[in-house]
């Protein structure tokens, strides 16, 4: 041990007595307890690694910072609005995405944008349980899928006393049997392997009732019935390595909102405490800490992205 460094690290200063040892390139962090850490901002050398283990130091040093590292990811929607930020998250963080929609041309260019070596695009209509099952078994036929978005589906906005039975069936396929579909075929291989991430796309519709997006009762319905599959399974499959997590998004920021007029955007905007939409980078965000280490003990939640709209 060099001769200015004392027990458990601790370095004297001629100036301030003993304080703990500072490398080069590391930035100076306390625990709320007090302990001191470090976080490298470079990559260590190996001999700075050992430096900070044999001296204790060693609490915090994260040599990547990228949290999906190594993980492969299915995302449904995929080349929707909000599927398309996610993707480009899960990648930038360390993910391979696997990119469903029933829309192949943009599932396409998506991939070919994230690179064939990280991305690769599936259409399927979702819908459709034997053709999912085709579809999805040949993707994981070499590798299993370790995060699973739910994120298909759209809203129809029709006055309840004016709705079909076939939109009504449409929109509870489009949002809550694309879900079943999906999960239905991927669970297993989460089971098997006792790791997995579920994360499910709701919307605010489903726990405001309706009352925050009118006359979409049906789209409503769908989405309250992701609620409830995303809770009724995180405590079926809850000590066998998978969560189940459920997004409630409110408005969101999506090129389809720029449509609105002035007005109309007042008038929401008036409505949500914050004053803000939701970003979609935000939204791919908290899909990422839902799949992160950080997330494990985390499951069975409804999570409203929605500037306090909902309370
Ligand atoms: N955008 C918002 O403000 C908002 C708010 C709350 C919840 N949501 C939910 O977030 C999700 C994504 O929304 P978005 O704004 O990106 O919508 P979007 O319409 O841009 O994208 C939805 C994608 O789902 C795909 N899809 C629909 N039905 C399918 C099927 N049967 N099979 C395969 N793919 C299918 C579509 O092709 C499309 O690419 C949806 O579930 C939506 O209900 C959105």
């Amino acid at each position: 041990m060099p001769s200015n460094v004392g027990p458990h690290g601790r370095m004297w200063s001629r100036n301030r007595g003993f304080r703990r040892a500072r490398l080069p390139g590391c930035v100076k962090r306390h625990n709320v307890d007090g302990r001191c850490t470090q976080e490298m901002r470079v990559v260590p050398s190996c001999a700075s690694v050992l430096f900070l283990k044999r001296y204790k130091l060693f609490t915090d040093v994260r040599t990547d910072m990228r949290r999906l590292q190594g993980k492969r990811a299915l995302v449904t929607g995929a080349a929707g609005a909000l599927g398309q930020v996610i993707c480009r998250r899960l990648v930038a963080e360390g993910a391979d995405v696997v990119i469903v929609d029933l829309a192949r041309d943009r599932a396409e260019a998506l991939a070919a944008e994230l690179g064939r070596s990280r991305a690769e695009a599936v259409a399927v209509d979702l819908t459709d349980f034997d053709a999912v099952g085709e579809a999805l078994t040949a993707v994981q036929r070499e590798r299993g899928v370790d995060i699973l978005v739910n994120g298909a589906g759209g809203g129809a906005v029709v006055p309840f006393a004016e709705l079909d039975a076939e939109t009504w069936r449409t929109q509870l396929s489009r949002n809550l049997d694309t879900v079943f579909n999906v999960t239905r075929w991927v669970l297993p291989g989460m089971l098997d392997r006792r790791d997995g991430r579920i994360i499910n796309i709701a919307s605010i519709a489903a726990v405001s009732g309706g009352r925050l997006v009118r006359n979409a009762s049906a789209y409503a319905t769908a989405k309250a019935g992701v609620v409830g599959l995303t809770k009724a399974l995180a405590i079926e499959v809850a000590d066998r390595g998978v969560t189940v997590n459920a997004l409630a998004p409110g408005a969101q920021a999506t090129p389809g909102r720029d449509q609105d007029s002035a007005e109309r955007r007042a008038a929401l905007l008036d409505q949500i405490p914050t004053r803000l939409l939701g970003e979609p980078e935000h939204l791919a965000e908290a899909i990422v800490f839902l799949a992160s280490p950080a997330a494990v003990n985390i499951t069975g939640v409804i999570l409203p992205l929605d500037g306090g709209h909902s309370i």
